[in-house]
């Protein structure tokens, strides 16, 4: 086989089959094929795409790249939840233990940060002491335990997908429906996950900018996990505006410590009770209405918070210590008027550009910096109220900068719901 060849071949549109697949995937984790020739494989399928078979034929080459985990002793019960990222995405710190104190397994196999999208893992580390490389020993005991984990993907995991995702970011081609797809599906089969549901973002601050975009994600993602015997459910939601109030590691914590008390910003209860309801629904087998109210009551009777609090300790945090910078100001509107959008990736660059976020793997990020909503779209301003806070150290970032991802407007227009389509 050769790899000029095989390049040359997708260039032209034509279906490569499952051994020239594997030989380029196989070839570069080896190290015998070069970044310049991968780089330019992953750009022709950015432009000439692949059929669902050589989706599948990536997502597999991509799964045996590495070790694979058996959660199998779980049972049919271990649910599992993914997101395509997003701005301000703090969803998994509260559904992981939300859906775990229903009685429902969730082993969570999380990421770091990269570009403008933010990492679980992270998140975590913003609280002292949080340990998130855990052993498969390790986490087997915490899941007996409290039902939940949250660690970082096994170091042996998918090994394709480190290299590849790392080449994809530096050569533009991170937005390409079979490399998202592949690059997901492999490590959600490789972690062990029986059953998915997966949070696809739509809009200006996700990978995904249409809904009909995002659709076909959906769907091949379902076909993928069908392959595998993997029940996968896609919930697409809006990413045009960021999520909750925080954007920035310890900011997320914090206002996930508060959604667990009862205090929501009302876009991110309705993704949160939406996510942890399909997942209750599959882990207990269970209608979609019944693990709603298993939910909600989970909610307000604290047990939610009980099993975060739990799960901190366990993975040796200290819940009174999260990093979050002490030095702030507010940036206030120049103009009276309603909220009609706010710029999630206009935000979640400044953010990065305050220290929050990375553009290698390598790079070291400010766990504490970040923003703060004090407004969301609908809302009413006046003129000199504040709209948003910074949570700085040694950068800042020019408020005229921060403005021009507000918009507001005279009238106010009609609220939307986060929650676009479901499609299972
Ligand atoms: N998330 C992933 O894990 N991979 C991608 O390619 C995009 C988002």
């Amino acid at each position: 086989m050769n790899v000029v060849t095989i390049i040359n071949k997708k260039r032209q549109g034509l279906p490569l089959t499952k051994e020239e697949i594997s030989y380029m995937v196989d070839g570069y984790v080896k190290e015998e094929i070069p970044d310049y020739q991968m780089s330019a494989f992953l750009m022709s399928i950015c432009l000439k795409n692949m059929n669902e078979e050589e989706i599948f034929y990536l997502t597999d080459a991509m799964l045996h790249s590495g070790n694979l985990l058996d959660t199998s002793m779980f049972g049919i019960h271990t649910v599992d939840k993914h997101s395509t990222g997003g701005v301000g995405d703090k969803t998994t710190l509260v559904v992981a233990p939300l859906v775990a104190s229903t009685g429902v397994d969730v082993i969570k196999m999380s990421g770091r940060g990269l570009g403008f999208t933010g990492g679980t893992i992270d998140k975590l580390e913003s609280i002292h002491g949080f340990q998130t490389y855990l052993t498969e020993e390790e986490w087997m005991k915490q899941i007996e335990e409290i039902h939940v984990c949250i660690a970082s993907g096994g170091k042996d995991l998918v090994l394709a997908d480190k290299k590849m995702y790392a080449l994809r970011d530096v050569t533009g081609t991170v937005e390409s429906l079979p490399l998202i797809a592949s690059s997901i599906m492999s490590k959600k089969i490789a972690s062990g996950s029986k059953k998915i549901v997966m949070d696809v973002k739509v809009g200006k601050g996700a990978l995904m900018k249409t809904e009909k975009e995002a659709e076909e994600l959906a769907k091949t993602m379902i076909q993928i996990g069908k392959r595998y015997g993997v029940t996968v459910k896609c919930v697409l939601s809006s990413m045009d505006s960021p999520l909750g109030y925080a954007i920035g590691n310890g900011l997320e914590v914090k206002e996930s410590i508060d959604a667990l008390q009862g205090k929501f910003a009302p876009d991110f209860y309705e993704l949160v009770l939406s996510l942890a309801s399909q997942m209750v629904a599959l882990g207990l087998e269970i209608s979609k209405e019944e693990a709603e109210e298993k939910v909600i009551t989970n909610l307000k009777n604290g047990q939610a918070y009980e099993v975060f609090l739990k799960l901190v300790e366990k993975q040796h945090g200290n819940i009174e210590k999260v990093d979050i910078a002490d030095t702030t100001y507010d940036v206030c509107s120049e103009e009276e008027g309603y909220i009609t959008s706010i710029d999630a990736l206009g935000l979640a660059q400044i953010s990065s550009k305050l220290g929050s976020g990375r553009e290698n793997l390598e790079d070291t990020i400010d766990y504490g910096v970040g923003l703060w909503l004090l407004k969301k779209p609908g809302d009413f301003v006046k003129k000199g109220e504040a709209l948003l806070r910074v949570y700085y150290r040694e950068k800042i970032v020019e408020k005229e900068e921060i403005l021009k991802s507000f918009r507001i407007e005279k009238e106010q227009k009609k609220g939307t719901s986060i929650l676009l389509k479901y499609i299972v």
